[in-house]
């Protein structure tokens, strides 16, 4: 029963409740119109304390579609927060007005914190570098729906894994399904955290292997998951402009990869991903935003109990 509760983790939902979204996301893609008014009567209020083109406007007009209506802020200095309100005392009035809630938020926790106090359905839309619960529900419906599973199968995750907070999240997901071997591509300097390692990949016995060149692995991956370099993560900008261009996806490096590859990018993309590489069959990563929207869709109507 996915109705009154919140999405904070991405191990919030077992693996059957995920397949309940994914399976109502995929009605919806094949027939939108019959969900035109499933959310009437219904407000969403999104609270984003961070900068998001996808996230927000996915959310927005997710409820849109469902019929609902949304509030909410984007730059928070427009709200009581720039008056120093607390987040507890946000969602305690946000939960007076809207139906659920959105937020993103620079600090660990903050979505927890929220969800403590509110009495609607908070969604932690990202937060700071640790999760983002439903970008990896994007993540794995586009790979449900190309790949038709998301068991057996070889992922490189590449770029920023140290602040990439989609692929901790994104690992924590794929560690439940079996036999998924991750393959992590990053500099040293931004390595995935051995928390992660220790806590998901060990603990689940899930296989796994680190590398620094995309061209030594690309031809065992059936899935490239490639992030950006997260600038406003770093303490120095030294650090970020000696790191930024770790890795540049481009069609020579693509040589080697199965034809079936599907590459993914939570986007936004800095210079990760040559422009060329959009025109590649394997390039999945707008599609992959749009099926972003479709999931926020499935996921809000179970959330307020509509479908
Ligand atoms: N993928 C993602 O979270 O994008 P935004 O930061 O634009 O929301």
């Amino acid at each position: 029963m996915l109705k009154g509760r919140s999405l904070i983790d991405p191990m919030d939902f077992t693996v059957e409740e995920l397949e309940e979204i994914f399976k109502l996301a995929d009605d919806i893609i094949a027939n939108p119109k019959e969900y035109m008014h499933a959310a009437e009567g219904k407000i969403l209020a999104t609270l984003f304390y961070e900068p998001s083109t996808r996230t927000r406007f996915s959310f927005e007009t997710a409820m849109l579609r469902l019929g609902g209506q949304v509030v909410g802020f984007s730059e928070p200095n427009s709200s009581s927060v720039s008056k120093g309100e607390t987040i507890a005392d946000t969602i305690r009035i946000v939960s007076c007005y809207a139906d659920i809630a959105a937020m993103r938020h620079p600090k660990e926790g903050a979505p927890k914190v929220a969800s403590m106090y509110s009495t609607i359905p908070v969604i932690n839309a990202g937060d700071g570098g640790h999760q983002h619960p439903t970008q990896t529900l994007t993540d794995l419906l586009t790979m449900r729906r190309t790949k038709k599973r998301l068991s057996n199968l070889t992922i490189g995750m590449c770029g920023d894994l140290k602040f990439g907070r989609t692929v901790h999240s994104l690992i924590k997901a794929m560690s439940r399904y079996d036999n998924n071997k991750i393959i992590l591509i990053s500099p040293d300097e931004l390595k995935v955290p051995e928390y992660i390692k220790k806590e998901m990949l060990d603990k689940n016995n899930v296989e796994y292997k680190e590398a620094k060149r995309i061209e030594d692995v690309i031809d065992e991956l059936d899935v490239l998951y490639m992030t950006r370099v997260q600038k406003e993560r770093f303490f120095n900008e030294e650090d970020y402009i000696r790191l930024k261009d770790s890795y540049i996806l481009n069609e020579n490096k693509l040589k080697s990869a199965k034809d079936d590859m599907i590459i993914l990018h939570p986007l936004p993309r800095v210079n990760e991903i040559s422009y060329e590489v959009d025109n590649d069959k394997r390039a999945y990563y707008f599609k992959q935003a749009k099926n972003g929207m479709y999931v926020r869709m499935a996921l809000m109507a179970k959330l307020m109990g509509v479908l």
